[in-house]
């Protein structure tokens, strides 16, 4: 490949991955419409969470995908330091590319929370937030909790943490878990026939891209078969950061399923 064609595939893949990042946005929406005000409060309090160095607010954004919560923060906090991890090869590559022409670039890093080392891979030792958004349902109980003291451990004190999150009130099968479950899937109906993508049709979309095969075939070695835990419910969150040394504690907003928890350092 020459100088210009290589030029032609970068920019190619770039141009891709915006779109890629643009369809993967309004996938989430399917699942979670007021997705946009969960966002819209979390970087409100993170313009309340004072820097402990400087004028740059210190972020991590745990699980972080194509860099979601990373996106919002940097388009409020545009000199914010944040770092993003995520298992997924191909979503750290989508979002680098995505944020390539950012004021300041986030750090993205690969790295599975369920191992034990994980603070190890990062740059910094402390920082004045972590955020995480509709990932952290993935681990089991005893694996959230050990991430929450890990990130109450990074975080200076009067840090916050913020989960956005399934956040289920109950386990299934009680008549209001049955009212919420059947709100939300009409809701998804009414967003895929207005001609969002679901879940599944995205992964489609990004299979048919072979630009991206590389990353895929690495996703697909890390995720085959794998199924997510059975989430925890909101209490046991709460109860979890209070163990993990939380100063305080509390759901500070909710829709059906979905939660925000905001935890004080
Ligand atoms: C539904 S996506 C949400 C991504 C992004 N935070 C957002 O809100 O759009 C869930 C994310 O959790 C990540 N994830 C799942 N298990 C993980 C783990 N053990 N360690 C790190 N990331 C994980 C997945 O790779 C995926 O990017």
């Amino acid at each position: 490949m020459n100088l210009v064609e290589d030029h032609a595939a970068v920019s190619d893949r770039a141009a891709l991955a915006r779109d890629l990042v643009a369809a993967w946005e309004r996938q989430q929406e399917v699942y979670i419409p007021a997705r946009e005000a969960r966002f819209d409060l979390m970087v409100e309090v993170l313009g309340r969470v004072r820097p402990h160095q400087g004028e740059s607010l210190r972020v991590l954004d745990l699980a972080c995908g194509p860099g979601s919560a990373t996106r919002r923060v940097l388009a409020r906090y545009p000199r914010a330091e944040v770092t993003s991890l995520d298992l997924d090869p191909l979503l750290v590559e989508l979002g680098r590319l995505d944020l390539a022409d950012a004021e300041r670039r986030p750090t993205w890093l690969t790295g599975d929370l369920r191992d034990p080392s994980w603070p190890g891979l990062l740059p910094h030792a402390a920082y004045d937030a972590v955020v995480s958004t509709t990932a952290l349902h993935w681990l089991t109980g005893a694996e959230l909790s050990a991430v929450y003291a890990q990130a109450h451990a990074l975080l200076r004190p009067g840090g916050v943490l913020l989960n956005g999150d399934y956040l289920p009130t109950r386990r299934p099968g009680g008549a209001v878990a049955d009212l919420v479950r059947r709100i939300g899937e009409d809701r998804e109906e009414r967003a895929v026939a207005d001609g969002a993508l679901d879940w599944e049709t995205w992964w489609d979309r990004v299979r048919a891209t072979p630009e991206f095969a590389s990353e895929v075939a690495a996703h697909d070695a890390i995720f085959a078969g794998r199924v997510s835990a059975d989430s925890p419910s909101r209490a046991f969150h709460l109860e979890a950061l209070r163990e993990a040394g939380f100063a305080d504690v509390d759901l500070i907003w909710h829709d059906l399923t979905e939660g925000l928890v905001c935890a004080v350092a």
